[in-house]
């Protein structure tokens, strides 16, 4: 298939780029830069052996942009990256996030309507189950409150793509609600590369190791948790990026509306996570105490059998590949891109 890749220049586009052409697929990259580099497609492309990743830099947002390029090109669906992410800038300027992440997404909907491309995978997380009803998440788990714009943004487009699909069931949706992707690709040429401090897990641990921050604040050691840090279910990023690849058959299927749970099905606590970096890497990571972050919950993990199920998609790599692959991205690239 011919894929429009929104986002593709991020972290998981990126890696989701080198799946899709390993299982034959073309892609069409359209990033506005805001959060990423093209070195990443540059890389992407040498990874593969292709000469370049097409890629036009233009704004979701920008409707003759988006007209042009589906004019000028057939995509038998589109994966749906283009977004911003940080939960604590989104508390900050909700404006901002609403517009991007909400504007984005009409425009391109509306666009893809127009030009008849009615095939979709949409880039959801597990924060729109807010603090989960029931562990492990299955999909049936009612969505919860989202504490931040950002979670708002991906629940309330869950909603918008839900009722278009409804009104219009030619659409295919899938909803892929990520857990938690960390890891970069086995190559160490691609991986995530955070502008400024580095809200996330993994990358302030990266850094850490790197030299560039002291010591890492682990948040909470007062969960109701087997060691009282916040648990979560982190998925290697190769492994997510193919589940792309899989969700296309649930668009070539044509079945409809599609939602999955993307995790690996097992729960590692802030200190598993640092303990097995030590571990694998050969590196200290000092760390501190620190009290709670604002809108975290304790526990988050998903059920990820109806994705095996349904789509033939099982996570390939554990925590150990994902701290390894973490290092050997920051180490050979200590500033990123
Ligand atoms: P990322 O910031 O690395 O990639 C997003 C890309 O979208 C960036 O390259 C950015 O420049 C681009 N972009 C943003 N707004 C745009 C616009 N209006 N027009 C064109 N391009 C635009 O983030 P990521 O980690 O690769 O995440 C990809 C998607 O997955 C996002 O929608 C994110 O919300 C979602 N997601 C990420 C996580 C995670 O932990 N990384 C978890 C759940 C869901
Ligand atoms: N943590 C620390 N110190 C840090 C950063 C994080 O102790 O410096 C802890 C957090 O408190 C949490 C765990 O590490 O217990 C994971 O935190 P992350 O910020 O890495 O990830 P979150 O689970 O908070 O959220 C991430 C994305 C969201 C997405 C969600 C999906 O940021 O966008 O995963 O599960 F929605």
């Amino acid at each position: 298939m011919n894929i429009l890749v929104t986002g593709g220049a991020g972290f998981i586009g990126s890696h989701t780029l080198i799946e899709l052409y390993k299982a034959g697929h073309t892609a069409l990259v359209v990033d506005n830069l805001y959060n990423s580099n093209p070195e990443a497609l540059r890389r992407v492309a040498e990874i593969i052996g292709v000469p370049e990743i097409p890629f036009i830099k233009a704004d979701i947002r920008d409707r003759e942009a988006l007209e042009d390029i589906f004019s000028a090109h057939r995509f038998d669906a589109c994966i749906h990256f283009a977004g911003l992410k940080a939960v604590g800038e989104s508390v900050a300027k909700p404006l901002e996030y609403y517009e991007n992440n909400m504007n984005g997404t009409f425009v391109l909907l509306d666009v893809m309507r127009h030009h008849g491309c009615k095939n979709i995978i949409f880039s959801s997380s597990a924060t729109v189950y807010g603090d989960p009803a029931i562990i492990p998440i299955t999909e049936e788990c009612p969505k919860g409150q989202c504490t931040n714009p950002y979670g708002q943004t991906k629940s309330m487009l869950e909603q918008v793509m839900i009722d278009l699909q409804k009104a219009d069931p030619e659409w295919n949706l899938v909803l892929l609600r990520y857990f938690n992707p960390i890891g970069a690709h086995p190559s160490g040429r691609i991986g995530e590369n955070p502008n400024g401090i580095p809200n996330n897990l993994m990358p302030y641990i990266t850094q850490v190791a790197v030299g560039k921050r002291e010591r890492l604040g682990v948040f909470g050691n007062d969960y109701p948790t087997p060691d009282g840090t916040g648990v979560r279910d982190y998925i290697h990023v190769v492994d997510l990026a193919s589940a792309h690849v899989a969700a296309l058959k649930a668009i070539e299927r044509k079945q409809g509306l599609a939602i999955y749970n993307i995790g690996t099905g097992h729960g590692y606590s802030v200190l598993e996570v640092v303990n097995a970096f030590i571990r694998v890497n050969k590196v200290d990571i000092p760390y501190q105490i620190m009290p709670r972050r604002a809108g975290d919950i304790a526990i988050c993990y998903c059920n990820p059998e109806k994705a095996v199920k349904e789509l033939g998609w099982k996570a390939q790599f554990g925590i150990d590949e994902m701290c390894r692959d973490a290092w050997n991205w920051q180490k050979n690239n200590p500033n990123g891109y």
